[in-house]
C-alpha cells in the first residue's frame, strides 16, 4: 500500500489541469510573422512575443515552452488543450472573443497595404479589380472583405503571411495585406527598392491580445499580473525597444 501511495503521489505531483507540468506554460504560435514571431534554421522560436510570454512567464514564476503550430490551428491547440495560451500578434476581436479568453492588450497595430512602388492607390478601395493576398482567418482578410465583400473574386487566401508576400514579390497578386509591424519588418529587410506601404485611413486600430482556453480564468489571472508587473518593471519596453527601436 505504501509504495502504491508513493507512486500516486510522485506522479500525482507534476501533474496540472492541464495535463503539463504544473509550472510549465505551453504556448502556441504561428512563427511566420516576424518580428513578432519567427522560426530560425536551428529550429528555435524567437521574437517580440516570444520575449513578452517569456518575461511574463518568468514574473509569475513558471517555465514556459513555444511551439509553432501555425495560425488556424493555434485556436484548436488552444480550445483542445494541446497549448495554455496563444500568442501570435493576435487582435482582440469580438468573433474570437466568443470562443477564447483574451488577456489585457499588449501591443497597438493597425493593416497597411504592401504595394509595389509604382502604384497610385492611397486607400484599399483604389484597388478594386485587383488581386489581393491576405493571410486566411486575419483581420487583414477581414478588411478586404468588409471593403469589397465577402465573395470578392480578387482575394487570395493564404496559410501563412510569407507565402502572401512571396507571391506578390512573384507579381501573382497586386497587394498584400497585413499588420503594420509586419510590413515595415518587410520592408526594412528586403523589400526597400521595389515595394512601399500605404496606410488606409479607414482602417481601426487594433490590440493584440493573449488568448486562453475559454474559462480558465486561473491562467488569465497570471497572464495578466505577469504582463502587469513587466509593464511596470520597464521589462517591456526593453523588450519594445529591442524589436522596435525608441
Ligand atoms: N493581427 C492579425 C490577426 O489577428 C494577424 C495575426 C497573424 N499572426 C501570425 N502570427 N501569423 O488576425
Amino acid at each position: 500500500l505504501s509504495l502504491l501511495l508513493m507512486v500516486a503521489l510522485v506522479s500525482g505531483c507534476g501533474q496540472s489541469d492541464g495535463g503539463g507540468t504544473k509550472n510549465l506554460l505551453k504556448v502556441g504560435t504561428d512563427a511566420a510573422y516576424p518580428p513578432f514571431e519567427k522560426q530560425e534554421g536551428n529550429g528555435d522560436i524567437v521574437g517580440f512575443d516570444i520575449d513578452v510570454i517569456k518575461a511574463i512567464a518568468k514574473a509569475e514564476g513558471l517555465d514556459v515552452s513555444v511551439q509553432h503550430t501555425g495560425w488556424d490551428p493555434l485556436f484548436e491547440a488552444v480550445k483542445r488543450g494541446k497549448v495554455d495560451a496563444g500568442i501570435s500578434a493576435m487582435t482582440i476581436n469580438s468573433e474570437r472573443q466568443k470562443k477564447f479568453d483574451f488577456s489585457k492588450s499588449y501591443f497597438d497595430a493597425k493593416q497597411t497595404i504592401l504595394l509595389p512602388k509604382s502604384s497610385k492607390a492611397k486607400r484599399l478601395k483604389d484597388l478594386k479589380g485587383r488581386k489581393i493576398g491576405v493571410q486566411s482567418g486575419t483581420t487583414g482578410e477581414a478588411v478586404v472583405q468588409k471593403n469589397f465583400g465577402k465573395t470578392y473574386q480578387g482575394i487570395k487566401g493564404y496559410e501563412d503571411t510569407p507565402s502572401a508576400i512571396d507571391d506578390l514579390y512573384n507579381g501573382r497578386v497586386d497587394a498584400v495585406v497585413a499588420d503594420d509591424g509586419v510590413v515595415k519588418d518587410y520592408l526594412k529587410n528586403r523589400m526597400k527598392n521595389k515595394f512601399k506601404m500605404v496606410e488606409d485611413p479607414s482602417f481601426e486600430p487594433e490590440y493584440y491580445g493573449i488568448i486562453v482556453k475559454k474559462g480558465n480564468k486561473k491562467l488569465l489571472k497570471k497572464i495578466n499580473s505577469g504582463l502587469k508587473t513587466i509593464q511596470s518593471n520597464g521589462v517591456y519596453d526593453k523588450i519594445y525597444t529591442k524589436y522596435f527601436g525608441k
